[in-house]
């Protein structure tokens, strides 16, 4: 289960992006908002960060203007690794290495087009499981 959040500067790339799930057969929920009436992004990225700790859902996209509030948001939650991409390269990495559970994006950074290649990316790239990378993020929640 996929979850989904944004404010009113990702809110059209959202619509993109769950036009993609829907017809890949990806289930999600959608945590809003749900138009584009100025918000405030820490809303949906704690929402979203919430719903794959409690394990509701396993992953998460998250979109504002920029992807930067929205992904910092929800990066302050222990055990959330969100990944801000602009790229497939780094969507993939990301997955490989970081085994990133959130995908954030900027709604006015990326067109439609790449952005739905940098979630197909995202969302079919597993986790490599490498030792070395399994150290690294144990390290992340270290003090
Ligand atoms: C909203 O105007 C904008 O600040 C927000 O979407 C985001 O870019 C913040 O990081």
């Amino acid at each position: 289960m996929i979850a989904l959040g944004c404010d009113h500067g990702g809110y059209d790339l959202m619509q993109e992006v769950i036009a993609y799930l829907e017809k890949n057969g990806f289930e999600y929920k959608n945590y809003g908002c749900y138009n584009t009436e100025a918000t405030d992004y820490p809303i949906y990225g704690k929402k979203v960060a919430k719903a794959i700790l409690s394990g509701e859902c396993d992953k998460g996209i998250l979109i504002c203007g920029t992807g930067i509030g929205i992904s910092i948001t929800a990066n302050k939650f222990k055990g959330i690794r969100a990944a801000l991409c602009e790229n497939c390269f780094s969507a993939e990495a990301t997955r490989l290495h970081n085994d990133a559970n959130i995908l954030a994006m900027g709604g006015r950074v990326v067109g439609p087009g790449l952005a739905v290649k940098i979630v197909d990316t995202f969302l079919n790239t597993p986790f490599s499981g490498d030792e070395r990378h399994i150290n690294r993020i144990r390290a992340i929640e270290e003090d």
